[in-house]
């Protein structure tokens, strides 16, 4: 598993976090990048929903890598946007894969509740 990590850790308090992931948007370094999925065909993206769509540092993660025939899967937590525009967005990013529709979107306050939920789904 791959953890995108952002360089510059965000605020514990949460409005300043909120404000930091809105201007990181587009410009969101990590620790340490993903060069090569050449050995996996089916990935799992993985994101909480910040703005309406998946964490910045996850763009960062794999904007430029080669999805080509690779099959996607997205899942999100949320606190009542669902999965927001996080489907469309990977679809846009990861030019050439196969992004199933099939999303699962979990509520955050919901994630310890969810096993059974999203050993289903896989
Ligand atoms: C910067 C930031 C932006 C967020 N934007 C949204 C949003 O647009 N829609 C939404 O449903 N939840 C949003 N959230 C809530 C997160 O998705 C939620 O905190 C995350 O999924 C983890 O859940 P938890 O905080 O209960 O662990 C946001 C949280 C943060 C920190």
């Amino acid at each position: 598993m791959f953890k995108a990590e952002p360089l510059v850790p965000y605020a514990k308090d949460y409005s300043t976090c909120i404000k930091e992931a809105k201007e990181r948007i587009g410009n969101a370094p990590i620790k340490k990048t993903l060069e090569d999925i050449s050995a996996y065909e089916v990935i799992y993206i993985m994101s909480p929903i910040y703005w309406g769509t998946y964490a910045p540092e996850l763009e960062t993660a794999i904007k430029d890598l080669d999805f080509s025939g690779k099959t996607i899967r997205v899942i999100t937590t949320h606190e009542g946007s669902g999965l927001g525009s996080v489907v469309s967005d990977v679809k846009r990013l990861c030019k050439g894969a196969n992004v199933l529709d099939d999303a699962l979107a979990i509520r955050g306050s919901d994630v310890y509740s969810s096993k059974s939920k999203i050993e289903n789904w896989i």
